[in-house]
């Protein structure tokens, strides 16, 4: 059995991202602007947040190799999907489910920046400060966490518990 132990209910999470969609939604105001979600954590939260922006609002997906089953980052990252719209001059956001060591987000930005975007920012359901490495910087986030391995709306442990509408944190997730 699953130990595991809610963090995060369906409710505050809700709440939540209404709050960053009218940030964003405000902010952004008079613009058009693109989302691009990372695959697969991003999946619940982009869907959910595109909802609660009130701007004409393109969307598309990266999807970068992951952990496997491993709980840390390499910090070397490669696209195992690019996106397919062209975001030269536009004003783009990229929406991540968790940042931990700030590695992959670091290097997506580099990658991002390369491609000449009006502007590009970044927006994370949850900021996971313990194992900061990188000094990348955060735009917008929902929740910021302090440690441990979480899992649900959308986060996954080994492509497991990604479904849950709330999220949990995994007490004792298994090495690799
Ligand atoms: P970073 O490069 O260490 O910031 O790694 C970020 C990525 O690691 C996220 O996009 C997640 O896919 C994964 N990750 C980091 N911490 C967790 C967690 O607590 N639960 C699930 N995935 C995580
Ligand atoms: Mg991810």
């Amino acid at each position: 059995m699953d130990d595991k132990q809610l963090i995060i209910s369906e409710a505050d999470i809700r709440q939540r991202v209404k709050d960053l969609g009218a940030a964003i939604s405000r902010d952004y105001a008079g613009k058009q602007l693109v989302m691009v979600g990372i695959l697969n954590g991003a999946f619940i939260f982009i869907a959910d947040l595109a909802r609660e922006v009130s701007l004409p609002v393109e969307i598309d997906f990266i999807r970068v190799s992951s952990y496997g089953t491993h709980t840390f980052s390499s910090g070397s990252i490669a696209f195992t999907k690019d996106i397919e719209l062209d975001i030269t001059g536009k004003d783009v956001l990229l929406v991540e489910d968790i940042v931990d060591t700030g590695r992959t987000l670091l290097r997506l930005k580099e990658i991002f920046a390369d491609r000449k975007p009006r502007s590009l920012k970044i927006c994370t359901l949850i900021n996971k400060t313990e194992r900061r490495e990188a000094d990348v910087e955060i735009d917008y986030h929902g929740f910021d966490i302090d440690h441990g391995f979480l899992v649900g709306y959308g986060l996954d442990y080994a492509e497991q518990h990604r479904h849950y509408p709330e999220i949990y944190h995994l007490r004792d997730p298994k090495p690799a």
